[in-house]
């Protein structure tokens, strides 16, 4: 299995920090932000990694992680032009992902846990990774019933579980197919929920809950909870 990381967006919730950087280059504790998702990718057994990221930062992560050959990983990088949303970051990849199965990450998502199980039992369609939270309406929320999701719901106002879908998925190469048929949200993009809906509906969706500490890290109040999470939590061999 290959890896994406999806590091683009204006980070206009961020706003003035993102004025000069991206996001994903902002602190999380002692490192920068892209490192954790990068780490729980490499946990997992995944050393092919592609980067997605806006045209004015990408340098940046070059000069960041390079070819990543001194952590043992080799890295590629891809450019989003526009702000179109995570599944249209995501259609950037098909060329390089060349039909592989990929683990798809957002750049702003700190996990505690390792995938490394999931990643290594995948046999096709599609997994998401769901967390108990307090506050489901600002993430996908997921509706179980059983051993299956129903539905997911982007941002909810009434959210029918607390169940967050994390920014963690395993698609097999279908997911551009699906990535093709959408259309643009309410908010102008292809959302990632979108093509996890579809999955659903071809009864192809598998997914973990998570136990230990997650967090995305995209809002003012996150990020500050994503740090003191990680000096709690994390600060040990994992993230080097
Ligand atoms: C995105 C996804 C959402 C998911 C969240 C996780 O939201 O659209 O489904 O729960 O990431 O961090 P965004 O942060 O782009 O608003």
């Amino acid at each position: 299995m290959k890896g994406v990381i999806l590091a683009g967006g204006t980070g206009s919730r961020l706003y003035p920090l993102t004025k000069v950087t991206n996001k994903h280059l902002l602190p999380v504790y002692d490192k920068p932000m892209i490192c954790y998702p990068l780490q729980t990718l490499m946990d997992a057994g995944i050393d092919d990694i592609l980067i997605v990221s806006g045209r004015g930062h990408v340098g940046h992560f070059l000069e960041l992680l390079g070819s990543g050959s001194d952590m043992g990983v080799r890295l590629s990088y891809e450019i989003q032009e526009g702000a179109g949303g995570i599944a249209q970051a995501l259609g950037l990849a098909k060329r390089w992902s060349n039909g592989d199965d990929l683990a798809v990450i957002l750049g702003d998502n700190i996990f505690e846990d390792s995938v490394r199980d999931a990643v290594e039992s995948f046999e096709g369609g599609a997994r998401v990774f769901l967390k108990e939270v307090l506050d489901a309406h600002r993430f996908g929320v997921a509706e179980v019933a059983g051993d299956r999701i129903v539905s997911i719901e982007e941002k909810p106002e009434k959210p029918k579980s607390n169940l967050a879908v994390t920014g963690l998925y395993l698609y097999d190469h279908r997911v551009f197919d699906v990535i093709k048929t959408l259309k643009p949200s309410g908010r102008g993009e292809l959302e990632i929920t979108d093509v996890n809906n579809a999955y659903i509906g071809q009864g192809e969706m598998g997914f973990s809950v998570l136990r230990g500490f997650w967090s995305d890290a995209g809002t003012f109040d996150s990020l500050l909870r994503a740090s003191q999470m990680v000096k709690k939590h994390m600060r040990d061999e994992k993230v080097n």
